[in-house]
């Protein structure tokens, strides 16, 4: 609610970030993954995703307030993780996202461990906990209204050794996806 009197400041703390943590690719990685959204979603597979906007979400938590900025971060560093490798190699259409996405047939336990410590640590400083199981996925194109049809996959290996914080920031043009800080999966 606006205070009486104008249109003062707007208040910092009453802000919200729509966040979420990631996987967020090396521009080598980015460049195979481009290749993938060509080949597999091509002009006319919905809403390709912008190689720029390529990543692997590990939770998504949503619009949250400036003011808990800090204890996303402190979650972020409480993180016990290791690098881990994965690979993206079935194509996937999720009926009611409408979305259709590289999927990892197998979850590496390090990448498993990673999500459950994330949420762990999230859920210790009071953020409400994701309910829906894990799935890797690269999401590759929205809003498809029709899922296309078997396509031969060329699996991608995922290397990581950090994992990011992402803010989705939405513009005229779009989303525009931006790392607000990373943190090493390395001992
Ligand atoms: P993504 O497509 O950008 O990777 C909100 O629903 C967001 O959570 C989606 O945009 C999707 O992000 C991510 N998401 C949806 N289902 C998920 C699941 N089962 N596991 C992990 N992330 C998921």
């Amino acid at each position: 609610m606006r205070a009486l009197g104008g249109a003062g400041p707007p208040d910092r703390a009453a802000q919200t970030h729509r966040l979420f943590f990631a996987l967020w690719p090396t521009e080598a990685l980015r460049s195979a993954l481009a290749d993938r959204v060509a080949t597999l979603a091509p002009p006319g597979t919905g809403r390709p995703q912008r190689p720029d906007q390529l990543h692997l979400t590990l939770e998504f938590l949503g619009a949250v307030p400036t003011a808990r900025l800090q204890a996303v971060r402190d979650a972020a560093a409480a993180v016990r993780g290791e690098p881990l490798e994965l690979v993206l190699d079935a194509l996937e259409y999720w009926r009611r996202p409408r979305v259709l996405c590289l999927v990892a047939r197998e979850l590496p336990p390090a990448l498993a461990a990673l999500v459950q410590s994330l949420r762990t640590e999230l859920a210790s400083r009071g953020f409400e906990p994701e309910c829906r199981p894990y799935r890797a996925h690269l999401t590759l194109a929205r809003k498809v209204g029709q899922p296309p049809g078997v396509a031969a996959v060329d699996p991608v290996r995922w290397r990581a050794t950090d994992f990011a914080l992402v803010e989705s920031v939405t513009e005229r043009a779009g989303s525009i996806y931006r790392p607000l800080g990373a943190w090493s999966l390395q001992r």
